[in-house]
């Protein structure tokens, strides 16, 4: 085939890419709708060099999604870092429950675990003073099944009408937004001051339980009571403590406040070092 034809097909191909742009397997942009779409870097306008144009509707489309890119965080456990797993039972545990994933040792179940601190905004350090969330998702062959708990076995409040008021008081005050993901400040205290109850939860928040060395070495405290039934039809209430392997371990003030100010991922690095670190020895 003369060089010419092949250079005018080849251009050609090019160019019919481009007005259709396509990707290399075929593949082409869409609007949400499915409309295909040849181009969304030129917005449509009055004429050359004229106004742009409300009726383009992939550029409005571009726009809003853009806009509403980002998630509002959670009210409280912004911050957090999450990993994939799976959960095996030791021991069967059908003299309290029927419930499939804690019958067989052998059985792998999935599960999604995330863990966070409660005070601080998404952006915030790992390594604040704080309660740490332990949430897990198990995604058994009978449905998924959800284990919420924080590395301490206590809670501020005995009464779940005052979450708004605690929450209110331990984030930034309302003035100026000072301090981020600390509770050394007067709003906080005011609080606790009048809500006797939450001493014994400060004694743990104000010991080195609240400046854990990595999330894979604190305990867990489901927050729920769960009423197991067995398959004779018994039933009894059971509560869920997680027991770390590497054993409970923290840093110290000092040091917290020195990690948090070289490297406010500290915790969600070690895990994601961790789990890189086993797949590595594992081959996989
Ligand atoms: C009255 C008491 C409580 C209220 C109203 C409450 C409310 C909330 C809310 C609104 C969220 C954010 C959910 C989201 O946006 O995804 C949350 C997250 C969470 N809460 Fe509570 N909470 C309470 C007590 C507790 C207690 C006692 C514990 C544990 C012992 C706990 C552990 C958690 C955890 C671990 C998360 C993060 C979940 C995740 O990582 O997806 N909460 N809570």
């Amino acid at each position: 085939m003369p060089k010419e034809t092949n250079k005018t097909n080849t251009n050609d191909k090019l160019e019919e890419l481009e007005q259709n742009r396509e990707d290399s397997t075929g593949q082409f942009l869409t609007t949400n709708q499915g409309l295909r779409v040849n181009d969304d870097q030129n917005s449509l306008k009055a004429g050359p060099r004229g106004a742009t144009l409300l009726e383009d509707f992939i550029l409005r489309e571009k726009i809003t999604h853009f806009d509403h890119e980002r998630i509002p965080e959670r009210i409280v456990h912004a911050r957090g870092a999450a990993a994939h797993g799976y959960f095996q039972v030791y021991e069967s545990q059908n003299e309290l429950t029927k419930a499939g994933f804690l019958q067989d040792p052998s059985l792998k179940t999935p599960v999604f675990v995330r863990f966070s601190t409660v005070a601080g905004s998404r952006g915030s350090s790992d390594l604040a003073r704080d309660v740490r969330g332990f949430a897990v998702k198990f995604y058994t062959e009978e449905g998924n099944f959800d284990l919420v708990g924080n590395n301490m076995p206590v809670f501020f409040i005995q009464d779940a009408i005052k979450f708004p008021d605690l929450i209110h008081a331990v984030k930034p005050e309302p003035n100026n937004e000072i301090p981020q993901a600390a509770s050394a400040h007067d709003t906080f205290w005011d609080f606790i001051s009048l809500t006797p109850e939450s001493m014994h939860m400060v004694m743990w928040t104000m010991s080195d339980r609240a400046i854990p060395r990595s999330y894979r070495m604190m305990e867990g405290f489901g927050v729920h009571t769960f009423r197991f039934v067995n398959a004779d039809g018994k039933a009894r209430f059971v509560k869920f403590h997680w027991k770390p392997l590497l054993g409970v371990h923290s840093v110290v003030w000092d040091e917290a406040q020195l990690i948090s100010g070289r490297d406010p991922d500290f915790h969600r690095r070690d895990l994601w070092d961790a789990i890189e670190g086993a797949l590595i020895r594992s081959g996989s």
